[in-house]
């Protein structure tokens, strides 16, 4: 069997950066519509498409970052300066933001779940896109994607969740490996 031996090297050594390591340039417009392309490209049972994007981009970061400091502070009154710190930098760590929004609802034929996990397929595939045009990615979510009261401040619609925030842009810094499972752990060869 011919090995692509450059997509084993990348799928093997794959690794997010954190946000707060990434710096401009983000991808431009051009750009971010080819990784949706090809973030669009994944499995999704029956053809449904059930998912969305949005993108936080430009000073629309700041200023959703700022409402959503805004929200963060009236909650918890008490917060810490740095903690402030971070709510007013949420969105704006990375050049763009792709909110990757799962649209998942019952259907007749295809389970629910089967429509999330397609959700969750768009995310890594949207990260590694971001990999193949030169850019680091992290897929967040953070207090922001199950509060439903910044939704609207969002653009998620009632019904919709949020799979996940890409972060993307340029890498500073090589973020260093992570630990990995055991696989002896987590697989089994039924009937041995
Ligand atoms: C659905 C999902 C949500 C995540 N949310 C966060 C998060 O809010 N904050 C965080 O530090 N990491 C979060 N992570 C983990 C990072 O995306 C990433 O997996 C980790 O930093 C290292 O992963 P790597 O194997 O891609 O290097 C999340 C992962 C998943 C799958």
């Amino acid at each position: 069997m011919p090995v692509n031996a450059a997509l084993k090297s990348y799928l093997e050594t794959r690794r997010s950066t954190p946000a707060f390591q990434m710096s401009e340039p983000g991808p431009s417009r051009d750009e971010i519509m080819e990784l949706l392309a090809i973030a669009s490209r994944v499995p999704d049972h029956g053809k449904l498409a059930p998912w969305r994007f949005i993108v936080y981009s430009g000073a629309e970061r700041e200023r959703l970052s700022s409402e959503l400091a805004k929200v963060a502070m009236a909650r918890n009154p008490a917060m810490a300066e740095d903690m402030i710190k971070v709510e007013k930098n949420r969105l704006t760590r990375a050049p763009v933001v792709i909110g990757v929004i799962s649209c998942a609802k019952p259907h007749v034929k295809i389970p629910e779940w089967e429509q999330v996990l397609s959700a969750g397929a768009v995310c890594l595939n949207l990260s590694m896109a971001a990999h193949a045009l030169g850019y680091a990615s992290n897929w967040l979510t953070e207090w922001f994607a199950f509060d439903e009261g910044v939704f609207p401040l969002l653009g998620v619609k009632p019904g919709e969740r949020v799979a996940g925030f890409i972060h993307i842009g340029t890498q500073k810094m090589h973020p260093g490996e992570r630990v990995r499972p055991e696989l002896a752990d987590l697989v089994t060869f039924s009937g041995e």
